[in-house]
């Protein structure tokens, strides 16, 4: 199974990046969670969820409803000495998810300011899986031309597109469509949404 980072910036849609990391927890891959400042204020404001100083993983875990022993660890955001700063720890992929337009704006300039940005840095110099699930509209040129250079240097844009094909009636199918579509980049099996054609 794989060991991903998973990082929540500050763009609306945080209950994506949860979502992902339960079912990538669920489907047995190992997990680190990171989030900016600004990740952090919004999902707090979106979910109620606030990471805790102490004890951050098993929090989210017990937000999450999970097994307290699934392997899951937090990154502090703002911490650059973090095993995931280095190209030398090995991670299989990281997910942004959500993605702002802030972050982007960075990672397409290289500035590794902080951890999500650095670690999103590193997966690109060591040709790792970079996938970007990006959440603004509309999109200026700015923002724009930014995707173009993460793509062009190796990231996989998802944008938080839910399709109405499978015919959704939750907020909750909606998500997981999302979410099953930023598996399906990993090549991590679930049934989030009906596939077309089955
Ligand atoms: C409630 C709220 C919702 C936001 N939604 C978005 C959004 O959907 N997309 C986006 O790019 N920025 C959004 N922002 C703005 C970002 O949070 C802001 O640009 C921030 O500086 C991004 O920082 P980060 O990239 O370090 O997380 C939102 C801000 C707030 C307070």
């Amino acid at each position: 199974m794989g060991r991903y980072v998973v990082a929540i910036t500050g763009a609306s849609g945080s209950v994506y990046g949860l979502r992902l990391i339960e079912q990538l927890l669920l489907a047995g891959n190992e997990v680190v969670y990171t989030a900016t400042h600004a990740g952090r204020d919004v999902m707090g404001f979106e979910v109620g969820f606030d990471i805790p100083p102490e004890q951050p993983a098993e929090a989210l875990l017990e937000f999450l409803e999970l097994d307290k022993s699934l392997p899951l660890r937090h990154a502090c955001g703002e911490d650059l000495f973090d095993p995931i700063a280095s190209g030398s720890h090995s991670m299989d992929g990281m997910i942004v998810c959500p993605a702002s337009m802030g972050f982007c704006g960075s990672a397409a300039h290289g500035l590794a300011s902080n951890l999500p940005e650095r670690a999103a840095d590193v997966m690109l110099k060591e040709r790792r899986r970079l996938v970007l699930v990006p959440r603004e509209t509309p999109f200026s040129l700015i923002h724009l031309r930014n995707l173009t250079s993460l793509a062009e240097a190796g990231a996989v844009v998802v944008p938080a597109m839910p399709a109405f094909y499978t015919r959704p009636t939750t907020l909750d199918e909606a998500v997981n469509f999302v979410v099953g579509k930023v598996l399906d980049v990993l090549g991590v099996q679930h049934e989030l949404f009906p596939r077309w054609g089955e």
